[in-house]
């Protein structure tokens, strides 16, 4: 019988860790498994031989039985010397949807013996059941929600999802990494890493191919995440935290566009390693071995691929890292800068722009007017040279003017301008009057962005009616491209598959949320919170997180308008470290579970808002922000912000997801435990955490989801 095994969860608990394989000095990241199809799986090993090198010759044995008797197949692999003891084999001849045993061994030492699943074949009718996890920061953290996982379902689920950020680059962001604790990791090769923070008091971002595998081989020691490989098959993409935080493409966003952090290498170097240790059908050839080249890795990375599991689920897993093209507002720009000049936003906006004109930004064109006031033009680009001095403090004068002086060209914010001369100590040029007169469009000032060099106003905190004028201008102007976060041939590929596919439910996995992450501080709800000394500019819709698809708008309409073709479909993705259950209002759902142990969002919300010049001083911002998932789904839930709706969030809680789908419906349950847990460790004690857990129920059913089984 399959069936949520709430209340006896802990007898299969006590048996599945009793009986847990343990990793050995040989096989110290023990053994894993992944990419399951109807007649091969994935197996993956790292071999460490007694002198600590790297083993010529590893056995693989596959059986039908958990002692290893019904041996099925095998082969001896010649291990390539190039892939730090790694061994990655895809294994075919499978029978479908049937348990695998299997174990590695070398010179009379023998692996801990793995278990896997093949997928059913397409026409099976076969009911699924598949967890789904993401984010699992290592830290000074623990994965009890892991152990929660082993305890509950060991018989029960099929396959896992890993939605990405499977390691984290850095180790010790002092954001929400603790290097003082016992799980902390200092990089080998410090040389080969990037130092960030300053040099009274470093942390290290990952860099070399060496760190990168520090990382994998680290994480991979954790005695929980070692039991969930070795008993399921799991499915992973990336997301940035692979490479590096916040990262498109190959470009990381650390300095915030003061320097050019595109850095192919560096992918590369991620992307290896990886291929090198996580079971993903990808750096093989074809003899199913270890061979990772050039085609394999940056800008050639394939890892977007579809899995289809029997005929109720066809599961489609994206890439939203690799091709995705730079946030719409870069970290550089320029806050006084005029994208969206009067011209386009009239025409765009239509009959009601005499009405809504005030709201835009008025703006001078320095050629123009620098012309007659040749002595004004440069007192500005001397101050803004000034501004880009202060807020990078290595670069040169001479850079700096240059930046100034470009900065003060083109048209340019009359509103920006009188901050700078305001701030000066200088009176203001602009007078209301002649603001009255002036063009007005939109500045980068009025999405939110204050600095020249900043997350805020261009990841985070941007003011959303007038980023989805501009995102909608850039997408008119650019055919789509400056929003196509898949990239063409990849959405190509996704429309097809979802639009062709025969299964029962079709399951979308991003690594980053469709749900809107907007806090509307005009919604009445909100506003009658607010304290009077809350900020009028700041009385409005503002984005809390735009890396995600909230960041691209019109690309999430598309996708929603693709998605409401496709009957059955359900989103899952992670990256935010929160649940959020979502109804876009066009017969999808987007299932989002807590992170296994990542900073939730609420603690990463409130670190950056009261760290906030502005919102940071707001009297009694604390007791608001201590709602903020409450705040995120009554904006959702109110006009204005958009269709879709959080019917459920909690921002404060680590965990994981089961989908239990089945011809008639797919339920999923939703384990959470307070995130202040997951700096203790319950490996030796499952019964109390068993306690600390909360389940959460829904049900989609004929197109409609509700609470309960
Ligand atoms: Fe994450």
């Amino acid at each position: 019988m399959r069936r949520f095994l709430l209340t006896a969860g802990l007898i299969v608990l006590v048996c599945g860790v009793a009986g847990a394989a343990v990793a050995n000095e040989y096989f110290p990241q023990s053994v894993a498994s992944g990419d399951p199809t109807p007649n091969s799986v994935v197996l993956w090993t790292r071999a460490v031989g007694p002198d600590g090198g790297i083993p010529t010759r590893v056995d693989l044995a596959v059986a039908t039985d958990p002692g290893m008797a019904n041996v099925v197949t095998g082969r001896a692999i010649d291990v390539d010397m190039e892939y730090d003891g790694v061994v990655k084999v895809k294994v075919d001849g499978l029978m479908p949807y049937n348990d695998y045993y299997y174990q590695f061994s070398f010179g009379g030492n023998a692996s801990p013996i793995g278990r896997t699943r093949t997928a059913p074949e397409p026409g099976s009718d076969q009911p699924v059941r598949f967890a789904i996890v993401y984010c699992q920061d290592y830290i000074g953290r623990y994965y009890n929600a892991y152990l929660k996982m082993l305890l509950d379902h060991d018989e029960d689920i099929d396959f896992v999802v890993h939605l990405g950020d499977y390691i984290y680059e850095t180790t010790g962001d002092p954001q929400f990494q603790d290097p003082d604790s016992e799980r902390a990791i200092e990089f080998d090769d410090l040389e080969g890493a990037i130092q960030l923070g300053n040099d009274e008091n470093p942390n290290y971002a990952a860099a070399s191919l060496d760190n990168y595998r520090q990382l994998f081989r680290t994480y991979h020691t954790d005695e929980m995440l070692q039991q969930v490989h070795e008993r399921w098959p799991m499915l992973v993409i990336w997301d940035d935290h692979e490479y590096s935080n916040d990262a498109w493409g190959a470009t990381a966003t650390y300095t915030n566009g003061r320097q050019d952090e595109y850095d192919v290498e560096r992918k590369q170097n991620s992307e290896r390693a990886f291929f090198e240790f996580v079971p993903i059908d990808a750096g093989l050839n074809e003899d199913g071995l270890l061979d990772i080249g050039a085609d394999d890795l940056y800008p050639n990375s394939l890892i977007y691929r579809d899995l289809i599991y029997g005929s109720n689920l066809h599961l489609v897993l994206t890439d939203l890292r690799t091709f995705r093209p730079d946030h719409l507002i870069p970290e550089d720009a320029f806050p006084g800068l005029i994208p969206v000049e009067e011209p386009t936003l009239a025409a765009m906006i239509g009959e009601a722009w005499p009405a809504v004109r005030g709201n835009f930004d008025p703006y001078v064109d320095m050629g123009l007017f620098g012309k007659g006031l040749p002595i004004f033009r440069q007192t500005l680009s001397m101050i803004a040279a000034n501004l880009y001095m202060m807020e990078d403090p290595a670069l040169d004068f001479f850079t700096a003017v240059r930046l100034g002086e470009e900065a003060m060209a083109g048209n340019v914010s009359a509103t920006f301008i009188n901050i700078l001369y305001a701030e000066a100590g200088l009176a203001p040029p602009f007078s209301p009057e002649t603001m009255a007169v002036l063009p007005r469009g939109i500045s980068y000032l009025i999405m939110g962005k204050t600095a020249v060099y900043s997350s805020s106003g261009s990841r985070t905190q941007v003011i959303m009616d007038t980023l989805d004028l501009f995102a909608a201008a850039r997408y008119l102007e650019t055919d789509g491209a400056a929003q196509e976060a898949y990239g063409s041939m990849q959405n190509a590929w996704l429309q097809g598959t979802l639009l062709s596919s025969p299964a029962t439910w079709k399951v979308l996995g991003n690594s980053f949320m469709m749900t809107p992450m907007v806090i509307d501080f005009t919604n009445p709800l909100i506003a009658a919170m607010l304290p009077p000394e809350f900020p009028d500019f700041l009385r409005t819709k503002l984005v809390i997180n735009a890396e995600d698809f909230n960041g691209l708008p019109q690309k999430r309409q598309e996708v929603l308008g693709l998605l409401e073709l496709v009957d059955n479909a359900v989103v899952i993705s992670g990256d935010i470290h929160a649940t959020f259950v979502t109804d876009h209002q066009n017969g999808t759902y987007e299932i989002t579970p807590p992170a296994i142990s990542s900073s939730t969002n609420a603690e990463i919300a409130l670190r950056v808002i009261l760290s906030d010049p502005i919102l940071g001083q707001i009297p009694g911002i604390e007791e608001i922000m201590a709602n903020y998932g409450l705040l995120l789904q009554v904006s959702s839930l109110g006009p204005g912000v958009s269709p879709s709706n959080i019917l459920y969030q909690n921002t404060w809680s680590h965990g994981f997801a089961i989908m239990d789908v089945t011809p008639d419906a797919f339920t999923i349950l939703i384990e959470e435990i307070p995130s202040d847990e997951v700096g203790t460790s319950y490996y030796d004690d499952p019964e109390a955490l068993d306690e600390l857990f909360t389940p959460i129920m829904f049900t989609i059913r004929d197109g409609a989801i509700a609470p309960g089984p």
